[in-house]
């Protein structure tokens, strides 16, 4: 590594910023490094204090945050054939998954490396801070639905066909989620999502059948209305309380017993082991996963490059652009904590 020209947000372990140099990294096999143009914030930048221990307790600080990178590539490491130096590319930064532990990988920084394997073509008509808003999104609703311990559900191809059965998605306006509805609609199942009303015509865009708002308290009734006699393809539950709210849906339906969430708590941990009983298997989703699993390749690989050369696929929710340079993430970060809808908050590196 040489240890000039590059830059980077660090965080120390009691969570301040300091924006300083950083090595230039240099890929290895499977690897490549990117000059990053656009770098999205995600709400696990943007916890603090004890609960990024708890959530990374292995994380070694100062450490260099981010995982949602747009850029180009400046290197390609052995055996990475599908990357040029040039290249326009999108890519999950796993820096922080523990079996990475390496701040080069961090997208809070000019010169990221990344894996391949997690790693997009970006089509010309896409910008690099739109297309920023996929990796962990994507990662995460993929881990979801395809992961064998979750949902386990078929992976999507170019021409899936139509499947039987019904992906609900609680919380489909969240980035995680509207990227659910496009992958389970690609693999070949029908959607039913909840939202807020001013979000339902963003989710039915996405390919979703019909969208509940999730503050209603008759939702579940209105959902298994909406089932009548389809059966369930499994149900993913984004957002607070989505476990609680799902949990009397899957019992209630036909179909599969499986739940996946991304907002387990310890509370959620015993009802779900009660629902157990019940026919009703909740897992805990790490969004991470694919950065070592089959899923990721099949996604960033095999299925996503293709998918949004052709439109078939959006790079979604909308990127709201919301400063230039490393030290405008904090303040991204401030504006994530309080609340977006429906959009990714996205911060741009010229
Ligand atoms: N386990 C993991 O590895 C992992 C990875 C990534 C994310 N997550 C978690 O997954 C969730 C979604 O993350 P994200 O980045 O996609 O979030 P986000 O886009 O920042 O979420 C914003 C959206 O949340 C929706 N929302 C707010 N409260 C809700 C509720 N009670 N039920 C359902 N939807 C609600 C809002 O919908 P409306 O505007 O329509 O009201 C809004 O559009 C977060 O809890 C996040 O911590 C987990």
């Amino acid at each position: 590594m040489s240890s000039s020209g590059n830059t980077a947000l660090w965080t120390t372990s009691s969570g301040r910023f300091t924006v300083g140099p950083a090595p230039v990294p240099q890929p290895a096999p499977g690897e490549l490094v990117v000059r990053a143009e656009a770098v999205a914030v995600n709400p696990v930048d943007a916890v603090s204090g004890l609960l990024r221990h708890v959530v990374y307790p292995k994380l070694r600080y100062p450490v260099v945050l981010g995982s949602d990178v747009a850029g180009t590539v400046t290197g390609v490491g052995t055996g990475v054939e599908r990357f040029r130096i040039g290249d326009r590319v999108v890519g999950y930064a796993a820096g922080q998954e523990q079996h990475r532990n390496s701040s080069a990988e961090g997208a809070f920084q000019h010169h990221v490396l990344l894996l391949e394997r997690v790693t997009t073509e970006v089509p010309a008509d896409l910008s690099p801070e739109q297309a920023a808003v996929l990796p962990l999104a994507v990662s995460t609703a993929a881990a979801g639905l395809f992961e064998p311990d979750q949902l386990a559900l078929p992976l999507p191809t170019a021409d899936s066909a139509e499947r039987n059965g019904v992906v609900l998605v609680w919380g489909a306006s969240t980035s995680v989620g509207a990227n659910a509805v496009q992958l389970a609609r690609a693999a070949g199942y029908a959607v039913i999502g909840t939202a807020s009303p001013k979000n339902h015509a963003f989710v039915q865009s996405l390919g979703a059948e019909a969208v509940f708002d999730y503050r209603d308290d008759a939702a579940a009734r209105r959902i298994l209305e909406e089932l009548a006699d389809q059966e369930l393809a499994g149900t993913l539950a984004f957002g607070r309380g989505s476990l609680t709210r799902t949990l009397p849906i899957v019992r209630a339906a036909t179909g599969s017993g499986r739940l996946a969430s991304a907002y387990p708590t310890p509370a959620t941990t015993i009802r779900a082991r009660l629902a157990q009983r019940h026919g009703v298997h909740v897992t805990a989703i790490w969004g991470g996963r694919p950065t070592r699993s089959e899923v990721g390749p099949a996604i960033f690989r095999d299925f996503l490059p293709d998918a949004l050369r052709t439109g078939r696929y959006r790079a979604t929710p909308t990127a709201s652009v919301v400063g230039t340079g490393l030290d405008a993430i904090p303040a991204a970060l401030a504006e994530l904590r309080a609340g977006v809808s429906a959009r990714k908050l996205v911060v741009t590196l010229p």
